[in-house]
Formats: C-alpha cells, structure tokens, sequence
C-alpha cells in the first residue's frame, strides 16, 4: 500500500555541492584504478541520472571511456517506504555479454533493487560486474549485497537531492539534503 505523502517541514543539508564535487572525482579515480577502461555503465534510473552524468565526466578525466546504458527500476511507490518488489519499468538497450559492467545507482538501502539488477545482468553473460553508489545506508540492509565504490555512507534517515526524490520532487537540488516530516 502506498502511505499518503507527508508535507515535510524541513530541509537540511547533508552533503554540499562542494563535498559531492569531491567525492566523484575520487570515486572516478578509484573505478578506473579497477576496471579497464571500455566499461559499460548501467545507470539506473530514476534517482541515479544526476550522479551518473557527474561520474562519466569525472571518468573521462580519468582515461575512462564508458558506453552508458539506462534501466528503470521500481521498488517504492510514492511514499518513502520500499515495497520489496523490484519491476523493470524500462530495460537496457545495449548487450552485456562479456562486457565489464559498472551498475550505478543513487542509494544503496535494502539492497533489493541492486540485487535484481546485478542477478539480471549476470544472466545476461556479463564477463564482470561492479557497483558503485554515491550513498549507503548501512543498516538497512535485507538482500546481501555489497558495493564495490560508495561516495558516502549516511545515517539511517531519508534524503533527497542530487537525483534522489520525494514523490518526484527534490531531485534538482544540487546538493543532498534530509528531510523531516515531524
Ligand atoms: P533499495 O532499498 O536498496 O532497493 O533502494 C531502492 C531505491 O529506493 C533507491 O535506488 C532509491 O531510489 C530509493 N531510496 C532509498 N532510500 C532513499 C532515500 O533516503 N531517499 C530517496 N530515495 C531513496
Ligand atoms: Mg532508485
């Protein structure tokens, strides 16, 4: 069942535009420290397009040069509670066979999505696949799956901004930001 949408009351912020700049230009190193360079990235969508836009750029100051794939993904519904089921809304275009894959995603939380996409992709006959996240909730965890590259890992509260939403809202905020509804 999907909550009804709460009005929250305030924005905080969590990490700055300057502190999430630094970060995916560590992180870009870091990835092509570990994987050659003609990656595939599938980015999944929604929360992760702002991340993913910023990485692939920090990539290729780092002599990576990805092909880049969407998936839409859909584990919640409006509110800010996951409902354990994962649906493909839109699937990759591109083949993964044999290729080395990074998935990117915005949050990595009960790990059920990530899971979903990660087992699908090896179906596939992906040669190697990796994971990088800008942020991780450690605690939240129902499926067992690790991040390969994690930008942040952040308390247990709901955040928004830099792709992450509410109802579809927030995401254009440069930086992130927790959000109370009390
Ligand atoms: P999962 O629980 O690891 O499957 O995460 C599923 C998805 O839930 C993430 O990709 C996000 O889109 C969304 N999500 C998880 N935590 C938050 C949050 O704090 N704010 C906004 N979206 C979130
Ligand atoms: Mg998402």
């Amino acid at each position: 069942m999907i909550e009804p949408l709460k009005k929250p009351i305030r924005i905080d912020v969590l990490l700055s535009v300057d502190e999430l700049e630094k970060r995916v230009r560590s992180l870009a190193l870091e990835i092509a420290q570990s994987m050659p360079s003609d990656i595939m990235i599938v980015s999944l969508l929604r929360g992760s397009f702002v991340f993913t836009a910023d990485l692939i750029r920090a990539l290729h100051f780092s002599g990576v040069k990805p092909q880049v794939d969407f998936m839409t993904l859909a584990s919640y519904g409006s509110g800010t509670k996951s409902s354990g089921k994962v649906q493909i809304i839109r699937d990759i275009v591109e083949d993964v066979r044999d290729r080395d894959i990074l998935i990117v995603d915005d949050i990595l939380e009960s790990g059920n999505t990530l899971t979903f996409a990660k087992n699908l992709i090896k179906q596939r006959g992906a040669k190697n696949i990796k994971i990088a996240v800008m942020l991780e909730k450690p605690n939240k965890r129902k499926a067992d799956i690790k991040a390969d590259f994690v930008g942040f890992t952040i308390a247990d509260k709901f955040v928004v901004g830099y792709g992450l939403d509410y109802a579809n809202y927030y995401r254009e905020l440069p930086f992130i930001a927790t959000v109370d509804f009390s």
